[in-house]
């Protein structure tokens, strides 16, 4: 959360700022700043703009420099305001800063005693007061000193009127890669930010400082030491087009089918060999991951369960990682994560990793810290993600999934489960799962007034259901519970009255029956109740007031499609009530802080 970018360009660099801040508001976009460094008689001049909301506040007259730092904001410590966004000053110096300082209260009273009067909320603050006061004419020796008395993450760029042209940055658990090209030096959280900019680029590792000084770019340990490092050329595609018509979320529906082609495309070429031993001897397997990944992970767990009879335990990152879980030697961890920057699956991931765990990462993002990370990556080619809400990266963090599983099976009985040449049907499937968007935007219209609905699914339709709920909750503000139809009568159903929805997904066959009973026990009580599935004869037999006919794949792979109607339903819901799909209230693409 919180994006970060520093630029020295021969010419100014505020346009490169400016628009460099436009693709980081993913990470954030309650407040944004820039501060601009221009070298001048004796020195340069820190000019600062910052302001509450998105980075399009920030447009105006190009302020003057040739070294500058910007941020996107994501609130953790002070509400979204012009104060307590980034960048912050004192003295002579400018910061931006990603990442949670978790000692900072203790930092800021102890230099509150020592006379700093603080004019933000904020834990980054505490930071650039540490620099200035250790500063004694080094501007690297100050910004390193102060970083040994942090605790928690954070990544760091940073201005001194003092040297003209210069940006000391330095990287703790939170992203930052260094990026050269176009007569331009970048630093920034992310890489898609810089292709189009950048030509080559570097990634910080954990306790690393970048200094771009006298137009070159160099990796230094605290000390100030070079640390040899070798560029390599940006990914060609890592970035949207620019934003066609509709919302990102409408367009990244709209590219599920080809963004699953491409993966499977990419799945088709990925050596699993390499991790054979793994997949065939694990006893066990671990899944890590947050939010939609988590979901995800689910329903990996039903399939290495149910056709490869692996154990695999699934936990959300943030809970696995202080739960002592019982993962060692000879466990495969799968850790899961569009962006793989998320801070508490990474954290899961090496804690996994130090146990003696092999670390099996999906992500999107093949130069992310998560796939540095992991012994073994299986990528996704889903394309940027640019929408708060993920959508077409969860079908392809599932697809990468059965796919992951039909090794195992493979490995471990010599032949792939009877599913697995479905799998390349999956892109006309969900093609096909478009054909439901008519159904479901009448529906989304109907209901655009309600405070809450329920998701009803058994099995693998719960982790669809789930993830349905999920999806209505970040982006239409409406209170959803994706639950397992077989425990509605033990406390969900009490809220159930007169026009509740309830939305069924039903695509096994031998639990339609047991769907069909909650859904008649909801209606009994007088509930708007819904079912989606891919058979006619369960949709003509049922008693539900909307109906909602799947595209048919073999039913192990059912949750690829079955998803789609309701990510389009979620989409549908929140433009109805008048929201931005791209960027729900309180929440950020690329979850980097705990
Ligand atoms: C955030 C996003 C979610 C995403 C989750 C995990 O909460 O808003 O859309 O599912 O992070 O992100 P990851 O990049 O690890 O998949």
């Amino acid at each position: 959360m919180c994006g970060i970018i520093g630029c020295f360009s021969q010419n100014n660099c505020y346009e490169k700022l400016f628009s460099a801040l436009r693709k980081l508001e993913y990470r954030g976009y309650d407040s944004a700043g820039i501060a601009m460094l221009a070298e001048g008689e004796g020195g340069g001049k820190i000019s600062v703009r910052k302001k509450k909301g998105g980075a399009e506040g920030l447009a105006g007259a190009p302020m003057a420099g040739e070294t500058g730092i910007g941020h996107t904001r994501w609130a953790t410590h002070g509400a979204p305001s012009d104060a307590n966004a980034h960048p912050h000053v004192a003295g002579k110096f400018a910061l931006v800063h990603n990442g949670i300082v978790e000692n900072y209260s203790r930092l800021k009273a102890e230099l509150a005693a020592a006379g700093e009067v603080f004019s933000s909320e904020t834990d980054s603050e505490v930071i650039v007061k540490l620099i200035a006061r250790a500063y004694a004419g080094d501007f690297f020796a100050a910004v390193s000193s102060a970083c040994a008395r942090l605790s928690g993450s954070y990544a760091i760029a940073v201005l001194c009127e003092d040297f003209p042209g210069e940006i000391v940055c330095a990287r703790y658990k939170s992203p930052l890669v260094a990026g050269a090209g176009g007569g331009a030096l970048y630093v920034c959280s992310d890489i898609p930010t810089l292709c189009g900019e950048a030509e080559y680029i570097c990634t910080a590792a954990d306790g690393e400082f970048i200094r771009i000084c006298g137009g070159e770019i160099h990796f230094l340990d605290a000390a100030g030491r070079e640390i040899p490092k070798t560029f390599s050329r940006v990914p060609p595609e890592s970035r949207a087009q620019e934003k066609g018509r509709g919302s990102y979320m409408e367009r990244e529906i709209a590219e599920i089918p080809r963004a699953l082609a491409d993966t499977l495309a990419g799945l088709k070429k990925t050596d699993f060999a390499r991790c054979a031993r793994v997949l065939r001897g694990a006893k066990r397997a671990f899944a890590v991951a947050c939010g939609t990944a988590y979901h995800a992970a689910l329903a990996f767990k039903d399939a290495a369960e149910s056709d490869c009879g692996i154990p695999v335990l699934c936990h959300t990152s943030s809970e696995f990682r202080y739960r002592a879980p019982l993962v060692g030697e000879g466990d495969l961890v799968v850790a899961v994560s569009q962006s793989g920057e998320t801070a508490d699956t990474l954290e899961a991931a090496r804690l996994a990793k130090g146990r003696g765990a092999y670390v099996l990462a999906v992500t999107n993002v093949a130069q992310s810290s998560l796939a540095s990370l992991a012994h073994f990556t299986v990528a996704m080619r889903a394309g940027p993600e640019i929408a708060v809400a993920a959508t077409k990266s969860y079908n392809c963090q599932l697809l990468c999934l059965y796919y992951i599983a039909a090794q195992m099976h493979f490995y471990k009985f010599t032949r792939m489960p009877p599913w697995f040449s479905s799998l390349f049907e999956l892109p006309g499937a969900a093609r096909a799962a478009f054909d439901c968007f008519p159904t479901m935007r009448s529906l989304a219209e109907a209901l655009t007034d309600k405070r809450s609905m329920y998701f009803l699914g058994r099995d693998a339709d719960v982790v669809t259901a789930m993830e349905g709920a999920l999806k209505v909750k970040e982006i239409a503000y409406i209170f959803a519970e994706g639950y397992a139809a077989g425990e509605l009568k033990h406390g969900t159903l009490a809220l159930v009255e007169e026009g509740f929805p309830v939305l069924a997904v039903s695509t096994l066959s031998r639990l339609t029956q047991k769907t069909e009973n909650a859904l008649q026990e909801v209606k009994s009580r007088g509930a708007f109740t819904i079912l989606l599935s891919q058979s006619a004869e369960v949709l003509a037999e049922s008693c539900a007031a909307c109906k909602c006919r799947l595209p048919d794949v073999c039913e192990r792979l059912m949750p690829v499609v079955a998803v789609i109607p309701l990510q389009y339903f979620a989409c549908r819901m929140c433009l109805e009530r008048g929201y931005n799909p791209d960027k729900p209230r309180n929440l950020a693409k690329s979850v980097t802080v705990e």
